[in-house]
């Protein structure tokens, strides 16, 4: 009898069991990806991050789900590429500033004065030398999935810059990059690493006394109220390289990785067909808020500026390869 009754709870627990195993309690996980970002939404990048979200989740309902972490409040940006490489966050759309660490040749979009316009750059991104740097990272566990512009950058301070020598001995905050670090001191002025969301603040209590942004991160930002002066110098590019981390990547369904990255596709395009008009309100959005006096160059006084900073690409040519500079030049011809 005793015999039995255990024969009985063996068979009743073998086959509980085995209902969880079969019952797909396991396959029904939704596959997560966490995409981390520092800017807001209403900005370019976190417009797509959000139009990312909402096609991957209505092309696989239940089975993958996004969740998008905007404005630091995941990972600053000192820490994201860190979080990607262990997984803990899977997607990311950083800066091109940031990559130098993981291949010198992306430093080649910081080189001032590169792109004459985001046309070109959109030419530069779509073409073989463009689309080669997006799996230039491979070897390091990160694959780069397309590009998401933003816009030029213009310069800010609480003086007026004009000409170059205005800049002089002025504190700008700059991202963490050599090029952007070395087109500053080519300026005598002094440029000051700091993370995007401690910005604002620097500025505010004049640890740094100017800043280089797109006009949809200083209207979103709210640098225009620490910043009394914006001039419209169009002197470098603001552009993000969308990326995952290799092994989860690749490690995804082959239809579910297909489809993201059609989804990725649409939505690139989205991003830099919108990216330019988003900044053009954002900066009638600071003009109408009065805060600032938006500065516009005369083309001469834009050529000093370009002279001033010019000389940088010679002190970088070597890292980034003669080729890919002038790859990236000859998209400036329509
Ligand atoms: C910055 O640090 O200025 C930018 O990279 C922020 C961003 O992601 O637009």
């Amino acid at each position: 009898m005793k015999l039995k009754k255990n024969l009985l709870s063996v068979l009743v627990s073998a086959t509980a069991l085995g209902a969880v195993f079969s019952s797909n309690a396991f396959a029904a996980e939704p596959i997560v990806i966490k995409f981390s970002h520092v800017v807001a939404d209403e900005t370019p990048k976190g417009q797509g991050a959000l139009l990312f979200k909402k096609m991957a989740e209505e092309k696989f309902p239940g089975q993958v789900k996004v969740e998008v972490y905007s404005n630091s409040s995941l990972y600053g940006d000192g820490k994201e590429m860190e979080a990607l490489l262990l997984n803990n966050v899977q997607m990311l759309a950083p800066s091109l500033a940031k990559f130098d660490k993981y291949t010198p040749k992306i430093q080649l979009f910081d080189l001032p004065f590169l792109f004459d316009d985001i046309e070109a750059v959109q030419r530069f991104e779509k073409s073989d030398a463009g689309k080669s740097l997006l799996e230039s990272m491979k070897d390091k566990g990160i694959t780069g999935l397309g590009y998401w512009n933003n816009d030029l950058k213009q310069l800010s301070a609480n003086k007026k810059l004009i000409v170059p020598k205005d800049a002089r001995g002025l504190k700008f905050r700059v991202q963490n990059s050599d090029v952007l670090d070395a087109q500053f001191k080519q300026l005598h002025a002094v440029p000051r690493k700091m993370a995007f969301g401690e910005m604002y603040q620097g500025l505010q209590t004049g640890v740094v006394n100017g800043a280089e942004n797109p006009y949809s991160n200083i209207y979103s930002q709210k640098i225009n109220e620490v910043q009394k002066y914006i001039t419209e110098s169009n002197h470098g590019l603001l552009s993000y390289m969308v990326i995952v981390n290799t092994k989860f990547w690749d490690g995804l369904p082959d239809d579910v990785r297909k489809g993201l990255s059609e989804i990725m596709e649409t939505v690139s395009d989205s991003v830099n067909q919108k990216s330019h008009e988003f900044n053009l309100a954002d900066k009638k959005r600071i003009q109408e808020a009065g805060t600032s006096e938006i500065i516009i160059l005369t083309p001469e006084q834009r050529k000093e500026w370009r002279e001033a900073m010019r000389p940088v690409w010679k002190k970088f040519e070597g890292a980034i390869g003669a080729d890919l500079i002038q790859a990236a030049e000859a998209s400036n011809n329509k």
